[in-house]
């Protein structure tokens, strides 16, 4: 798409939404809404992007973004069409073509707006925008069009001009120009009664010139419903969420009551993998094939691989190799690492530690600040304890050692291979390899085999 560029306007002043957070800054399934149209652009190869941004959100915008788009500051929100002008800098007289999306419309479909690019390119058009019928136009720009059907503007809702519960065809806010034709027009318009210049202006411009203003319908009207407030907001995060979930099911992954999963649009769930009811995957998570997770299970930014088990647990920055169980009722915190085939059971906590091939851990108790090899059991009760009031301290726990109930294990202290701790002992020095620790404090008791 060599000769189009993207301009996504995300200036407003977003007062409807009651929020010190800016508008498009706000997430749509734990996905910032200004990335929506962003990878949109990116996905139909337009390399040239421009966001305009406010002064106030543009460091924010621009922190998310980077430098993978140009910027244009719009001093002041005097209206979409005065946002869209700031970024005539950037692009002037560089492109024939500009796609134009907002920042806060991101159910807007990817094959939808190739159809746009297309049929504005085969009508010849100097404006195609996406259009939609709705039961109810409330606060969007609806679409105005004479006996024969041809648009002749869009009336927009702020200027008190049609009944909010009235059904009608509305504007989608996604529109192709043809960058000539828009640069020598847009400074034309007026601005409305709010005394903003609005882009919808620019479709009674161009029809009143006998110029090409086409609407491209869309099937699926809840792809035009923008966010202005937190209830636009919930509705189109609910749209998106079944987007989602159907895309996943689709895709090979099963879910038995799908209207309680929630899934952030960031994650990766791999084939046969079943999701039972209750389950949220947020952020990054990456999901392996054939894992059972949930009923009740929330998992951020962790990875898991292939048939793993993750019963009504909490997992956060964790990552579990393949065949790991974990739950009922475990928390793993940032840094939990549990390699191949590691069982957790219930009322465990772990954070910032690696669990060897095999560990079992079938019971309550706490892993903090760890290593532990291969193989090695951690009886019920267990607890490193890690902190000393000032710091906190590591400890390491050798392949086949043997941890018994109740065992307090003050760190910095290391637990041999093969090694074990009797219950209820409190270990404060190492036990060396094959031996066994008992007491309170803990003696070492077994003595060292000869053989
Ligand atoms: C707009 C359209 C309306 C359409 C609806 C679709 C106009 C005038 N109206 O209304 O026809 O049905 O979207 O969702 O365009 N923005 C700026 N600078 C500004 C004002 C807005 O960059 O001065 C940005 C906003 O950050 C937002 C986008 O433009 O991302 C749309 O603005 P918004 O105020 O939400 O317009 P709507 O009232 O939703
Ligand atoms: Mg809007």
């Amino acid at each position: 798409m060599g000769q189009w560029a993207g301009v996504i306007l995300a200036a407003g002043a977003g007062e409807r939404m009651r929020s010190r957070l800016s508008k498009t800054l706000h997430t749509v399934c734990g996905k910032e809404m200004i990335r929506y149209p962003v990878e949109l652009l990116r996905q139909l190869g337009i390399d040239r992007v421009v966001v305009a941004t406010s002064p106030a959100n543009n460091p924010d915008v621009r922190g998310l973004l980077g430098d993978s788009v140009e910027y244009a500051v719009q001093p002041e929100p005097q209206g979409t069409g005065d946002a869209l002008s700031q970024a005539r800098g950037a692009l002037a007289n560089r492109v024939e073509h500009l796609l134009v999306l907002y920042g806060d419309t991101p159910l807007v479909r990817y094959d939808t707006v190739k159809q746009m690019t297309t049929s504005h390119l085969n009508h010849g058009a100097v404006m195609s925008m996406l259009v939609g019928s709705v039961p109810a136009v409330k606060d969007l720009g609806r679409v105005a069009r004479d006996e024969s059907g041809r648009i002749t503007g869009i009336v927009e809702a702020a200027d008190g001009e049609h009944e909010p519960d009235a059904p009608g065809e509305i504007n989608g806010g996604v529109y192709c120009f043809s960058a000539s034709w828009l640069w020598e027009n847009l400074e034309r318009i007026a601005p409305g009664r709010t005394g903003e210049k609005y882009i919808t202006s620019l479709a009674a411009a161009g029809a009143a010139a006998g110029s090409g203003v086409i609407g491209v319908e869309t099937q699926d009207p809840e792809e035009l419903l923008g966010v202005n407030n937190r209830i636009q907001l919930a509705y189109v995060e609910g749209a998106m969420r079944r987007r989602i979930r159907d895309e996943w099911m689709l895709a090979g992954v099963s879910m038995t009551d799908p209207d309680s999963v929630f899934i952030d649009a960031d994650v990766s769930i791999g084939q046969d993998t079943l999701l039972l009811p209750n389950t949220m995957l947020t952020g990054g998570t990456e999901i392996g094939a054939r894992c059972e997770v949930g009923p009740g299970s929330v998992v951020r930014d962790s990875k898991i691989g292939d048939g793993c088990r993750v019963t009504a647990s909490m997992l956060e920055g964790a990552t579990l190799e393949d065949g790991v169980s974990v739950g009922p009722f475990s928390h793993l915190r940032p840094g939990a690492y549990l390699e191949t085939g590691a069982h957790v059971g219930n009322f465990a906590e772990i954070k910032e530690s690696r669990l060897g091939p095999g560990v079992m851990m079938g019971h309550f108790g706490y892993v903090g600040d760890a290593s532990i090899g291969a193989e090695a059991n951690l009886g019920a009760g267990m607890v490193t304890c890690n902190y000393d009031g000032e710091s906190k301290h590591r400890t390491v726990i050798e392949a086949n050692a043997f941890v018994g109930c109740d065992t307090m294990l003050v760190a910095p202290v290391k637990v041999g291979a093969g090694a074990a701790t009797g219950a209820g002992a409190v270990v404060t020095t190492d036990v060396p390899p094959g031996r066994l620790a008992v007491g309170v404090p803990a003696r070492i008791s077994r003595p060292e085999t000869t053989d």
